[in-house]
């Protein structure tokens, strides 16, 4: 296999779980006499993720050792640089029915066997630890923290397998570490700087991408496609308006569009150090933290997500954040500027808070094309009156 050379995986090793063949046969004997668990939208991505290599190193949901550390450090308990802990969580009486030491089958909540987890261990969370540690809050009105205080109360540690993959909404875009990193190779990409969003495309965002591609040889534009809040837009019409985008404005030679399948957290910083590991996994070299990364509500101040990054020990990540300041359009200036690179005060700018361009776009208006490309807005604009 051709692998884009430039960058390892974390931790060293590409995690390759996903059974073929007669290993997926004997798997899914052993899940038919096994007790089982189902798991949520979020439990499914995370097997999906962890099998794929996306959170290379890790094989499985954290056990204790590792998720005391990971909450407390940051680390998984080998010291790996870990921000956010991947866990699987079950009430009491389901944990009751399981055996330490034998494989549980993990199923869809259609009833579809999806995986195999070898239980290694079965403890207690701490969800206001964890709240307080990895979400810098004990808020239930913090939609991470909230999903958090709604889940079971005992985790489910060990090593497991994906026997199916879970339904992909976007199979054309749906590429696993491995197969981003021949894409990059094939493309002859050295260097690549990934992006992360959640978001429509606005001029902000293309104007540091764009800023990014000046100097690496490829964008990797990669949206999130798992649950996110219910007030952010639907992923089947984020992506629309990435496609219709990349047409018009991006070079095709040196873009790639691809979904990252998981869920968002809205951790602010450690969510950041995450969705950077990720991108290391699939073979980025760069990539871009802007204002608030990964924020919610008012949680994070607008840097904290940058400044996490400065608190690394050398070695602890391959991957080479760029911090981007938070950019706007200067009339004054014509363009899409920041304080960096633009001397004039607020009353120059264009600023349009998020609910002023929902507002917007719900009575069929257009933001201004300084703010949104007109071929954007139509697609959220017909989204938005289809709903
Ligand atoms: S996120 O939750 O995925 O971070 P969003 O899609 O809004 O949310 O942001 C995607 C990336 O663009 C993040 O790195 C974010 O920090 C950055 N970003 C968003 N808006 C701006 C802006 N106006 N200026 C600078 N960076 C921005």
């Amino acid at each position: 296999m051709t692998t884009n050379p430039t960058i390892p995986p974390h931790g060293g090793t590409l995690t390759d779980r996903v059974l073929r063949g007669s290993a997926r046969d004997e798997a899914i004997a052993r899940a038919r006499q096994a007790p089982r668990v189902t798991l949520n939208e979020v439990g499914l991505s995370d097997l999906e993720l962890i099998a794929t290599g996306v959170f290379s190193p890790l094989k499985g949901f954290l056990g204790r050792a590792d998720y005391e550390r990971v909450v407390g450090e940051a680390r998984l308990a080998d010291g790996t640089l870990w921000p956010i802990p991947i866990t699987l969580a079950v009430d009491e009486a389901q944990a009751r029915a399981l055996r330490e030491g034998e494989p549980v089958a993990l199923h869809a909540g259609d009833g579809a066997l999806v995986g195999l987890l070898e239980l290694h261990e079965r403890y207690h969370a701490d969800p206001r630890r964890e709240a307080a540690e990895v979400y810098r809050t004990t808020d239930a009105a913090h939609p991470g923290v909230a999903r958090l205080y709604g889940q079971g109360p005992v985790l489910l540690g060990g090593d497991v397998w994906l026997i199916e993959p879970p339904r992909r909404p976007f199979p054309t875009l749906h590429l696993t570490p491995a197969e981003s990193r021949r894409a990059f190779a094939e493309r002859g990409w050295r260097s690549v700087v990934g992006f992360q969003t959640r978001n429509p495309i606005h001029r902000a965002h293309e104007y540091i991408q764009k800023a990014a591609l000046e100097l690496v040889d490829g964008l990797f534009l990669h949206p999130l496609v798992g649950a996110t809040k219910d007030d952010d837009l639907p992923a089947e019409v984020r992506v629309r308006s990435y496609e219709v985008l990349l047409q018009g404005y991006y070079p095709a030679t040196r873009t790639l569009l691809a979904v990252f399948p998981a869920a968002m957290r809205y951790a602010g910083p450690r969510e950041a150090l995450l969705h950077a590991i990720a991108r290391q996994n699939y073979g980025c070299t760069h990539f871009i933290v802007g204002r608030d990364h990964a924020g919610v509500g008012s949680y994070y101040g607008t840097y904290d997500a940058q400044r996490i990054f400065d608190t690394l020990r050398p070695g602890d990540l391959a991957i080479t954040p760029l911090r981007f300041e938070h950019t706007f359009y200067c009339r004054t200036c014509a363009s899409v500027a920041s304080s960096r690179t633009c001397p004039h005060d607020g009353a120059h700018h264009l600023t349009l808070s998020g609910t002023r361009v929902r507002e917007l776009l719900r009575a069929g208006e257009a933001p201004p094309p300084e703010f949104t490309r007109p071929e954007v807005a139509r697609v959220l604009i017909e989204a938005l009156r289809a709903a």
